[in-house]
């Protein structure tokens, strides 16, 4: 019956639960919004749960800044549930934010994207979550398979293709033949990774203290994997290691590229790890048709030149690399007819 009415009334929303962000996609509507997937809450007394403070942009703005009692956290760490509790806070925030329209209070059918690389119980853990957060079904698909998707790769076909995501808590390489994963292989060092190299290369060399926020910002304003003509500048804001007091200095491209050095060589080994690995007939495929490159870090300057290089093949960066997993997720629902064996479902109670 349930499932009759959330089919009619046509709620069919499409989430890609990422650790930066999290992307919301609703059947015949499109992308409705992405948010970061940070969240703030208090604590009730006795058991009692949590107060929601804030969610998305809100709670991104207060990480660091909260008073005691208020957590403010990124749940999902490395593509998985860091914080299950949190994820679902996460989770009721979309749905009862796509359901607002309808006039009917439905449990909508989700598809939510995970990881590759996740074991059995985390995949638990996220149907687990989606169901709690009022979904009337829930089914997850792999990310490189809704990546693939997204970016409009025929997944179907034998011939290899091969995705490369970088994220703010994942690198995902992966490569697709007839609608699976045959090769796949993850780091959970990424885009905050990055942000955090920075924090460090500050503190040493200015004696200046900044906040994630403010690196995730000057990685990705100044930000590059080559060097750049010219190279550029920006003033950075934070406070003085030494007398606590406010402080600027000015921070170079340079540095900053240095600073994620280590993390750069770091992804470039996983891809060329996967493409040694890959039997020869595949790896001729994924050379023959490209790589695809996605996830927010692709947008960084020079970075998939950086990519193509070491690996002597051409890396093509995805048209929108925030997007396209929550596009493939899109997609599928779509078409869910057809799309179910792509799928890895637990329904209401089948578990
Ligand atoms: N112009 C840019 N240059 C460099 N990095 C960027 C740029 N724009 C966004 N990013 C970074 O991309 C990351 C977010 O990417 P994305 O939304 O694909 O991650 P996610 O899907 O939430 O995380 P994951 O897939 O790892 O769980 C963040 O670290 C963000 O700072
Ligand atoms: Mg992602």
């Amino acid at each position: 019956m349930l499932k009759y009415f959330s089919g009619m009334l046509g709620l069919d929303v499409g989430i890609d639960l990422g650790s930066s962000n999290i992307v919301v996609y609703v059947k015949d509507k499109g992308i409705v919004f992405s948010e970061p997937s940070a969240i703030a809450a208090k604590k009730l007394p006795r058991g009692e749960g949590y107060e929601i403070i804030a969610v998305g942009r809100d709670a991104k703005a207060m990480l660091g800044k909260v008073p005691s009692g208020i957590e403010a956290v990124w749940p999902i760490e490395g593509g998985v549930i860091a914080n299950f509790d949190m994820t679902q806070e996460l989770l009721r925030y979309c749905l009862k934010r796509v359901s607002s329209n309808n006039a009917f209070m439905v449990h909508p059918r989700v598809v939510i994207s995970i990881p590759a690389e996740v074991t059995g119980v985390e995949r638990k853990a996220v149907i687990d979550s989606t169901l709690g957060a009022g979904a009337g079904e829930a089914y997850v698909v792999e990310e490189p398979i809704s990546a693939a998707l997204g970016v409009g790769l025929p997944i179907d076909k034998p011939n290899g293709c091969m995705i490369i995501d970088i994220g703010g808590g994942t690198s995902e390489v992966s490569v697709i033949s007839l609608g699976g994963v045959v090769v796949s292989s993850s780091l959970r060092t990424a885009g905050r990774m990055m942000d955090n190299a920075i924090i460090n290369m500050i503190r040493q060399r200015y004696a200046l203290l900044i906040g994630e926020t403010t690196a995730e910002e000057v990685k990705n304003t100044i930000g590059s994997a080559l060097p750049m003509n010219p190279e550029l500048e920006m003033n950075v804001k934070g406070r003085d290691l030494s007398d606590g007091l406010p402080k600027s200095d000015t921070v170079s491209s340079i540095e900053v590229r240095e600073a994620m050095e280590p993390i750069f060589i770091g992804i470039e080994d996983m891809v060329k790890t996967a493409l040694e690995k890959m039997p020869p007939e595949l790896a001729k495929d994924v050379v023959d048709r490209g790589i695809i490159l996605t996830g927010g870090v692709a947008l960084m300057n020079g970075f998939a030149e950086r990519l193509s290089r070491a690996i002597n093949t051409p890396v093509v960066v995805a048209e929108e690399p925030l997007y396209s997993v929550a596009l493939g997720v899109g997609k599928i629902l779509d078409n869910l007819g057809q799309m179910r064996r792509v799928l890895m479902s637990v329904e209401r109670g089948a578990h």
